[in-house]
C-alpha cells in the first residue's frame, strides 16, 4: 500500500528559535523528509530565525550537520538535500528588540501562504507576535505555530492565550501538542469512526477500564532546569496523556473537522472528576552503580536538586462523569527511567454475561491495544477454542496488526509527528493541534490536583531506574481487583 503524498501550496515558514534543540531534532529533519517524499513544492522557504549573527550560507550549514546527525543515512540522499538547502535562509533577529525584522520583512514573499514556528520559550511569545503584527510581516491568511508548555497553570495558560488574542485570531493559532501528530493517534480516530465494530461496545456497559500508559527510558536528560519545575504531571498529563483519553472517550463528532473535534474533546475534559490523592500515586527514579562501575544518575542528580520532591512518574485513577463512561476508570501512568520504552493504549472488555463454559481458568477478557510507539500497531486478543482434540478449553489469541507491516513498510516511513503537523499547518488544518479553550480547560482539571498534593506536601516515592515505576502505582489497580499491563517493547 503506497501512501499518498499531495502537495502542500507555497510557504514561507519562519522558524524562530531555528538554532534550538528542536528545530534540529525535529523541525529541519521532518522538513527534509517531507521535501524529499515530494509534498513540498519548489517555491517553499525556511526562513531561520533566531539571535546569533549568521548568513544564509553559515545556517544551511548547521541544517546539514542536523540533518546528517537525525536523518538516517537510507532516508537521504545528497542531491536533495543541497536541493532542500537551497530553500533555507536566515534571518539573526532580536526577539524582544527591532534588530532584524525590517529584514525578514523584506525576506517574506507576497502570495505565499506565511507560517511562524515560535520554536521558544512561551516568555517570548507575545513579543514575537506583537512585532509580526507591527512590522506588517503577518496578514490575516498567517498562522503561528506555538510549542508546549503553553503555560504552567490555568492563570498563566489564559495569559497567554489573552497575548495571542491581541495580535492573531484564533483560527490563525496552532498549538503543537506532537502526540496528535503520531499514525497510531490518528488512527485511533480511523478505527472508532470508520468501523461498525467498535462504537456499540464502546461504553461501561462492555469496557471494564481502559489504561494510557506513556513509559520511557530516558531521564530527564539536559532539561532538569525546565522539569524539576514541571514534573511529570505538567509535562505529559496535562496535555500527551489528557489528548489520548480524549480521543478514546470522546463522541463521534459529526465530521472530521477542526472544530467538530475539539468541541468533542473538550466536552471530556470538562467531564473529567476531580481526582483524590487516594487516586494519585507520584514517583522519583534512584540511580545505581551498574556491575562495570559506571552509574545511572537519581532524579535528584539529574536534576541537581537534592531537595527536589517533584515527580519522574505518576499514575492516576480518572474517572469520567458522563453517560458513557461512568463507572469505567482510566488508569493513567507515564515516568522516566522505566524499563522500557513502550507507549500503548489498553481498551479491557468486560466478561460475557454468562459462561457456556463454566469457570474455565484460561479465559481472560478481550483486549484491545493500540500501541503508539514502537512498533506502531493494534492488536486485539480474542478467546477460541483450544487447538486439538482435547476438548472444550479456551484459549487467547491475539489479532496483530502492525501498521509498519500492513502499510508494506519496513516501518522506518512512518512519519514523525512533526512533518505532519507542520504540513497541517501549511495546508491551514487546525484539527490535530489544540484550541485554547480545549487547554484551559485542562489546566482547570490540572490545577486542584496539583495544589493538593503541594498543600499535603505530599513526597514522591521512590522506584528504581529501569523498573515499572514504584510499587504503589501497582496497589492503583490491585486494589480495584485489576492489573496493570506490563511495560515491555
Ligand atoms: C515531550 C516531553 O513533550 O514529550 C518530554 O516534554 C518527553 O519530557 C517527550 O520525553 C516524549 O515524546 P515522545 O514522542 O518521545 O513520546
Amino acid at each position: 500500500m503506497v501512501s499518498r503524498v499531495i502537495p502542500v501550496d507555497p510557504f514561507d515558514l519562519v522558524i524562530f528559535g531555528a538554532t534550538g534543540d528542536l528545530a534540529r531534532r525535529k523541525i529541519f529533519p521532518g522538513l527534509y523528509r517531507r521535501f524529499r517524499d515530494g509534498q513540498m513544492p519548489e517555491e517553499a522557504r525556511i526562513i531561520g530565525a533566531a539571535r546569533s549573527e549568521m548568513d544564509d550560507f553559515g545556517f544551511r550549514k548547521q541544517v546539514a550537520a542536523a540533518l546528517d546527525e537525525f536523518v538516517p543515512a537510507s532516508r537521504r540522499d545528497e542531491a536533495s538535500v543541497v536541493d532542500f538547502l537551497e530553500r533555507v535562509g536566515y534571518v539573526a533577529i532580536d526577539a524582544t528588540g527591532t534588530g532584524g525584522w525590517d529584514a525578514l520583512a523584506a525576506r517574506m514573499r507576497k502570495e505565499t501562504v506565511h507560517a511562524f514556528y515560535f520554536s521558544v520559550g512561551p516568555s517570548l511569545f507575545g513579543a514575537l507576535a506583537e512585532r509580526l503584527q507591527s512590522h506588517g510581516i503577518a496578514d490575516p491568511n498567517s498562522r503561528i505555530v506555538v510549542e508546549k508548555p503553553f503555560g504552567r497553570d490555568l492563570a498563566s495558560a489564559q495569559e497567554l492565550n489573552a497575548t495571542l488574542a491581541e495580535h492573531f485570531e484564533e483560527r490563525q493559532i496552532y498549538r503543537i501538542d506532537h502526540y496528535l501528530g503520531k499514525e497510531t493517534v490518528q488512527n485511533l480516530m480511523a478505527v472508532r469512526f470508520a468501523n461498525i465494530l467498535f462504537e456499540p461496545l464502546w461504553n461501561a456497559r462492555h469496557i471494564d477500564h481502559v489504561q494510557i500508559t506513556v513509559a520511557e527510558t530516558v531521564g530527564v536528560g539536559g532539561r532538569g532546569g525546565y522539569y524539576d519545575k514541571s514534573g511529570a504531571m505538567r509535562d505529559m498529563v496535562q496535555n500527551h496523556l489528557m489528548q489520548l483519553l480524549c480521543l478514546i472517550a470522546m463522541e463521534p463528532p459529526y465530521r472530521f473537522d477542526p472544530d467538530a473535534v475539539r468541541d468533542e474533546k473538550l466536552k471530556v475534559i470538562r467531564a473529567l472528576e476531580p481526582v483524590g490523592s487516594e487516586d494519585i500515586v507520584r514517583g522519583q527514579y534512584l540511580g545505581h552503580r551498574r556491575k562495570d562501575g559506571t552509574s545511572v544518575n537519581s532524579y535528584l542528580e539529574d536534576v541537581g536538586n537534592p531537595a527536589s520532591i517533584c515527580e519522574s512518574f505518576i499514575a492516576l485513577k480518572v474517572n469520567i462523569a458522563n453517560w458513557r463512561w461512568k463507572g469505567t476508570p482510566f488508569y493513567l501512568r507515564t515516568g522516566k527511567k522505566l524499563r522500557a520504552r513502550a507507549s500503548e493504549i489498553a481498551v479491557i472488555f468486560k466478561e460475557p454475561p454468562h459462561s457456556i463454559f463454566g469457570e474455565d481458568e484460561s479465559w481472560s477478557p478481550n483486549v484491545l491495544t493500540i500501541r503508539l510507539q514502537p512498533n506502531e500497531g493494534m492488536n486485539m486478543t480474542v478467546m477460541i477454542k483450544e487447538p486439538g482434540p482435547g476438548g472444550m478449553r479456551l484459549t487467547e489469541v491475539p489479532l496483530d496488526m502492525s501498521f509498519a507491516e500492513a502499510l508494506g513498510e519496513d516501518g522506518t516511513d512512518i512519519p514523525d509527528a512533526y512533518e505532519r503537523l507542520i504540513m497541517d499547518v501549511i495546508r491551514g488544518n487546525q484539527t490535530l493541534f489544540m484550541r485554547g479553550d480545549e487547554v484551559e480547560a485542562a489546566w482547570a482539571w490540572t490545577d486542584p490536583i496539583i495544589a493538593g498534593w503541594e498543600a499535603r506536601e505530599d513526597k514522591p516515592r521512590k522506584y528504581d531506574a529501569g523498573s515499572s515505576g514504584p510499587e504503589d502505582a501497582l496497589m492503583l489497580l490491585h486494589r480495584d481487583g485489576r492489573r496493570w499491563r506490563e511495560i515491555r517493547e
